[in-house]
């Protein structure tokens, strides 16, 4: 984190996803921080939100991201419920992450209302990764995914929200889908480094979820995202060749096939 944290105003922030051990491995070399984000809840578990995610499914990914990667900062979301009661039930749903996954700090949604939270878990030795502007856990109160800070009144406290993370000190923080000119407004108020997602190249870094990335996740196509693969096309075809093969005895072939230990002649198609 004091990395991470000491990148405002430097070379971008690389950040993605993560939730399993496979895509951390694949991912590690090239990013600066890899997130096992609650978005888990609808990319992979098919969740219309990620109100529904638990402890225990962000501790399991957590523990298979660590699997996996070597390099990068992991950080995992703490999920709805986990953290919004009180400080101490915070402190100890985070703690338990950090024990259980052994990553390098936590990331919460919240402004204003969340800043003693951030502060007393940061003052007990959690890193604390803040997340401004759309707030995926609270799309219930916030009238849906819909891009922040179009007008004065919501761009000034989506700002103010920034400010209490940073001061609340938090090593960096997520900025979500919120108009240009307010992202960089938070980038050029806060002294942490800004990681946004839809939230334009005003931040210090950027995140996607890689499911959006590499073109596997296609229920929503946001604008904000950009593809650099289409995996899910690539996936979709290789099931029809392989349901093809194996429909017209193709698969498996002899060389897939183990040898008989006997010697014997192996039997050709159509032997009973
Ligand atoms: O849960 C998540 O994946 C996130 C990113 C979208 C920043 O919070």
């Amino acid at each position: 984190m004091v990395e991470i944290g000491a990148r405002k105003g430097g070379e971008p922030i690389v950040s993605l996803t993560a939730y399993t051990a496979l895509t951390a491995k694949l991912l590690d070399q090239d990013v600066d921080l890899l997130l096992v984000g609650d978005s888990l809840g609808m990319v992979l578990y098919g969740m219309d939100s990620t109100v529904g995610v638990t402890l225990e499914m962000m501790i399991a990914h957590g523990q298979a991201v660590m699997r996996g990667a070597r390099t990068a900062c992991v950080i995992v979301d703490l999920p709805f419920g986990s953290y919004q009661e009180s400080r101490e039930a915070a402190f100890r749903n985070a703690a338990r992450v950090m024990k259980e996954v052994g990553c390098d700090g936590v990331k919460l949604e919240g402004g204003r209302e969340m800043a003693d939270t951030v502060s007393y878990l940061i003052r007990r030795g959690i890193p604390v990764l803040g997340h401004v502007g759309l707030l995926p856990q609270s799309v219930n109160m916030l009238g849906g995914f819909r891009v922040r800070g179009r007008s004065k009144t919501e761009a000034d406290q989506i700002l103010a929200d920034a400010k209490a993370i940073a001061a609340a000190g938090a090593f960096a923080m997520v900025v979500e889908g919120v108009v240009e000119p307010l992202a960089r407004r938070i980038t050029k108020a806060v002294s942490v480094p800004t990681i946004g997602i839809g939230a334009s190249p005003a931040c210090d870094g950027q995140i996607l979820v890689t499911e959006d990335m590499a073109g596997l996740f296609s229920d929503y196509r946001p604008r904000f995202v950009k593809r650099y693969a289409e995996l899910g096309k690539g996936i979709a075809k290789a099931a029809g060749l392989y349901a093809e093969d194996v429909r017209a005895g193709r698969f498996p072939g002899p060389e897939h096939c183990f040898a008989d230990p006997a010697g014997k002649k192996k039997p050709k198609k159509g032997d009973k």
